[in-house]
């Protein structure tokens, strides 16, 4: 049976159903390297600040070392015993090198270096998302200039609206992963701050030397208050609220993915290395991958949302529910990163229906809002444009013909303005043309925003 760290003032040895719920080994065990991490750094100080000698710091160092390729070669069974990551290092420690061992936890607790963990953990993930957000990026800029020239129809309601570029849709998705991206970056700022040196909650007796600690960890700057700093998680919500928001632009994505691989729509079709048949149909070839990004969406919000009920009646300072930090930021850092790759991948497997998505853009009266503007060009306001045109679709459809197909004669009976000139703006693609204002989807507007994209991506 291992003793516990803290096991001196207890005459009874703790019972096993107390170390099943208690114990955070199984999860926590994925700190270890920010742990040793952050010992390491700890020694250091401790020796430099001759609350330990030297001598002892380096055999202290020697063992962390050890300890750390021990479990890199995954050599420990993870005993519940061990109750969590930090007693397990320690105790292995001490088994390594004796009492001597015990000096590592001068000046330290398990609260702030549990916080220090976390926030090691936090900062590699945001740098990992960051990457995969690029990547992400990127294969959404190819995708744009790879089909330059297709047209779709722009959609509101989900029902056809006005005709935009295909580039101009795939870069709204470019926009929103910038977002995401500068979310990340921003939060690091508040990730990047040592809480080493707070101890249990109110800092330490010991001579620490804190900003040599946050110098050796790459710490920005040093927490202001030690309460706040074993207690405070709100660098996790974040991440977790980051997280969620580009899960929700990558599900949104996926959404259009699904829909526009049905039969109904067949603007796409994905490579079937990325999609999945059915046991029983078998015509079947169905879109897991979006499906899932889609799905998978909803259990990194319950992640945002775990933790915040977590943490919402917690008095200062520690307190054990804040375990409850590590399963749900693992869990959502786990089915990000998947998602994102996958996605940046799935994005190359996408060959679009471009006769088709042409196709759609000629039927539905996608131009109206073109003729409208056209009459406001000869005169008329806008208000009696729009009703004028809206009369003009209601003909058309009992004819059921599209706009441009009524003759100049039945389009004078609506308004005498009209002269042969009003079939220019009836074409899709002359009406795309117009919209160049800067954000616009005319392709001269859209060629500039990929160039800009692509800029940004080399920074
Ligand atoms: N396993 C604990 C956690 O993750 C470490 C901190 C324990 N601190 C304490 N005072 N019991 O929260």
């Amino acid at each position: 049976m291992t003793q516990k760290i803290w096991g001196g003032r207890f005459r009874e040895e703790t019972d096993t159903l107390v170390n099943r719920l208690n114990a955070s080994i199984s999860f926590d065990k994925r700190l270890y390297p920010y742990d040793i991490k952050g010992s390491i750094a700890h020694c250091k100080m401790l020796a430099k600040q001759g609350i330990i000698s030297d001598d002892d710091a380096s055999k202290i160092l020697v063992a962390l070392g050890e300890i750390q390729r021990e479990l890199d070669r995954g050599v420990f069974s993870f005993d519940e015993n061990y109750e969590d990551i930090h007693s397990l290092v320690e105790k292995t420690l001490i088994n390594k090198i004796g009492s001597l061992g015990e000096k590592i936890h001068t000046g330290r607790s398990r609260n702030d270096q549990v916080a220090l963990d976390m926030r090691l953990f936090v900062r590699d993930a945001i740098n990992r998302i960051k990457d995969l957000i690029k990547k992400t990026q990127k294969a959404l800029i190819e995708l744009a200039e790879k089909n330059i020239d297709v047209i779709m129809p722009g959609y509101t309601h989900l029902q056809r609206a006005q005709p935009v570029l295909l580039p101009h849709h795939l870069l709204a998705y470019y926009e929103m992963l910038k977002r995401d991206y500068a979310r990340f970056e921003e939060g690091f700022k508040r990730v990047n701050i040592l809480p080493l040196g707070s101890a249990a909650l109110a800092g330490s007796t010991f001579d620490l030397d804190r900003e040599f600690v946050a110098n050796e960890l790459s710490f920005d700057s040093i927490s202001a208050n030690s309460m706040d700093a074993v207690s405070d998680r709100d660098f996790v919500l974040e991440f977790l609220f980051n997280s969620s928001t580009l899960m929700m632009h990558m599900s949104r994505l996926s959404e259009e993915l699904v829909i526009w691989s049905t039969q109904e729509f067949d603007f796409i079709t994905i490579s079937d290395s990325f999609c999945t048949g059915s046991s029983i149909m078998p015509q079947k070839k169905n879109p897991d991958l979006p499906e899932l990004i889609r799905g998978k969406t909803g259990r990194v919000y319950g992640d945002l949302l775990s933790l915040l009920t977590t943490m919402k009646g917690l008095p200062l300072t520690y307190n054990k529910d804040m375990q409850e930090d590590k399963e749900v930021l693992f869990d959502a850092t786990d089915t990000t990163e998947i998602c994102l790759e996958v996605m940046a991948r799935l994005l190359c497997e996408v060959t679009f229906n471009k006769e088709k998505m042409e196709a759609a853009t000629t039927k539905g009266y996608l131009v109206a809002t073109d003729l409208a503007d056209y009459l406001v060009r000869k005169g008329i306001t806008f208000r009696q444009a729009h009703e004028i045109v809206g009369q003009m679709v209601l003909f058309a459809l009992d004819q059921g013909k599209e706009l441009e197909q009524l003759s100049l004669d039945e389009m004078k009976t609506f308004s005498r303005q009209i002269n042969k000139n009003v079939f220019t703006w009836l074409d899709v693609r002359s009406s795309l043309k117009k919209r160049n204002l800067p954000g616009g989807t005319a392709p001269s507007a859209v060629k500039k925003c990929i160039q800009k994209a692509k800029k940004e991506l080399e920074e």
